[in-house]
């Protein structure tokens, strides 16, 4: 039974609730994004900027988002519909972000998934986890191999969509409560043995090492922009996901402050999962392993690091800690898969509350977890692109719309997801709640909810600023930079 004041459900604790937004924070935008945009983007200078846009920019969307949902009790569709007739719409922005986010999420999911088992099954018997195969090979045959990504697709579809029937404090509570220490406990045990590696020093400078001249070699605007996007999508940000956790709080607990932990944790596991990643693929690439170096990029969790685990450390340890490392992986990407999903369900559950039923979670979650399962398949088909004959999946000759620099091409199903739900639904639905609630509704809105269960609002001026001029500037230079990227425009 759901010890719930109503049948949308409620969080049991405000410590339950806090696992489950820094769940849905911590994922592998901190494991995977976070460390090589960092190194290559200036190391502590990047930092600096990631850090300051967190304190103007982050944590006072967090707040008015967590601020709107509990103001409402609805999701996000539900919350725009009630708050203006004009803004309606901005609600659907964030439910298509995350249906097509936890699409491939999904997909990537499966991957941590099986290259946790890959790990455990070299532990029992050498080779029967990769097949005997290197790294380059082994990812390379995976992601050509349409049928196995989507049984690991299904899989971690099949564990996300399990917890979120089970509703949100018996549910998702439950289950964030214990993963997110454990989690937090595994990837010491990574960092331990990464920093004592030898030559672990290389790793840890080209990570924190303050590289001013990144601001001019890159351009500061690129920097910029990079950590923007960055914030965002670590933050959970800009697609009513926290609108959505924030709706089952209770009055009692204190936003202003939840607000501020919230993003100070995922900052923190952003470090720490630096920490673990970097110092081993420095310390191998010193040592002249082959195949390992910082420039990797997005290949760095699936192509370095399992040649980190497999060729540099070796052996049972290395098996011992691949699978620690991977399994640790998949468990944050399951947090945030399920604040995915439930930004999804919680649209239809609201509908039957709302038509005065009391819900039926279980199976809408179990016909949107198929419907984002079947999205999501053709991402496990086209090999990341790798495997296309000729040239790029979408191809639309840009001189149709007079633009003849720009290119308006995807190589593969998830840059196309990507690129509709990061690159213009998410940034364009932030920038709509800003200027919804500094301008249109006013910022008053936020304040008496915060204050309605006896609180006062300390940071009002503060957040005030923030949120009616830093907020919208800050996401411009998000919604520029991400289409810069996918079309090439050029701007920064
Ligand atoms: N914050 C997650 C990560 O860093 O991997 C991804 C994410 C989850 C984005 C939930 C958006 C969201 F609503």
């Amino acid at each position: 039974m759901e010890n719930e004041k109503n049948s949308r459900g409620q969080w049991g604790s405000n410590f339950g609730f806090l696992m489950a937004a820094i769940g849905s924070a911590v994922g592998l935008g901190n494991i995977w994004g976070f460390p090589y945009k960092m190194g290559a983007s200036g190391g502590f200078a990047f930092l600096i900027v990631y850090i300051g846009l967190v304190a103007f920019a982050g944590i006072a969307i967090m707040l008015g988002e967590l601020a709107l949902g509990r103001k409402t009790g609805y999701g996000v569709i539900g919350t725009y519909k009630l708050l203006s007739k004009k803004f309606a719409w901005v609600g659907w922005l964030g439910f298509l972000s995350g249906f097509l986010i936890l699409a491939f999420y999904s997909v990537l999911g499966g991957y941590t998934l099986r290259y946790a088992i890959g790990f455990l099954m070299e532990i029992f018997s050498a080779g029967a986890g990769f097949g005997g195969l290197g790294s380059g090979a082994f990812f390379g045959a995976f992601t050509t191999n349409g049928a196995s990504q989507i049984i690991y697709h299904l899989l971690f579809m099949g564990i996300t969509v399990a917890i979120v029937m089970g509703g949100i404090s018996s549910g998702i509570e439950r289950f964030t409560k214990i993963a997110m220490p454990v989690l937090f406990g595994m990837l010491l045990i990574v960092i331990i043995r990464s920093v004592t590696l030898e030559g672990a020093m290389t790793g840890v400078s080209f990570m924190f090492a303050p590289n001013f001249a990144a601001f001019s070699e890159i351009g500061f605007m690129k920097v910029l922009k990079t950590a923007a996007g960055q914030m965002f999508f670590s933050l959970s940000l800009g697609m009513g996901c926290m609108i959505t956790y924030g709706s089952y709080l209770s009055k009692s607990e204190n936003l202003e402050k939840n607000a501020v932990i919230i993003p100070i944790a995922d900052s923190i596991f952003a470090l720490c999962a630096g920490l673990a990643v970097m110092p081993a693929v420095g310390a191998f690439m010193s040592q002249g392993v082959e195949g390992i170096s910082f420039g990797a990029g997005p290949g760095l969790l699936f192509v370095t690091l399992h040649q980190v685990f497999s060729a540099g450390m070796g052996g049972l340890i290395g098996d011992l800690f691949g699978f620690l490392f991977y399994f640790l992986v998949f468990i944050a990407a399951v947090t945030s898969a399920i604040s995915l999903l439930e930004v999804c369900t919680a649209y239809f559950v609201d509908k039957d509350v709302q038509k005065g039923t009391s819900g039926n979670r279980k199976k809408h979650t179990m016909i949107v977890g198929a419907i984002i399962f079947l999205v999501g398949i053709p991402v496990c088909l086209d090999g990341l692109g790798a495997g296309r004959a000729g040239g790029a999946m979408i191809d639309i000759p840009a001189t149709m719309f007079g633009m003849s620099e720009v290119r308006m091409a995807f190589d593969c199903w998830l840059d196309f997801y990507d690129m509709i739900a990061e690159g213009v639904f998410m940034p364009l639905g932030a920038i709509l709640m800003s200027v919804m609630i500094g301008w249109v509704l006013k910022t008053d809105v936020i304040k008496e909810e915060i204050e309605v269960g006896g609180l006062k609002m300390k940071s009002f001026r503060f957040w005030e600023i923030c949120f009616k001029y830093i907020v919208p500037i800050v996401i411009t230079f998000v919604l520029f930079g991400q289409l810069d990227d996918f079309f090439g425009l050029g701007i920064f």
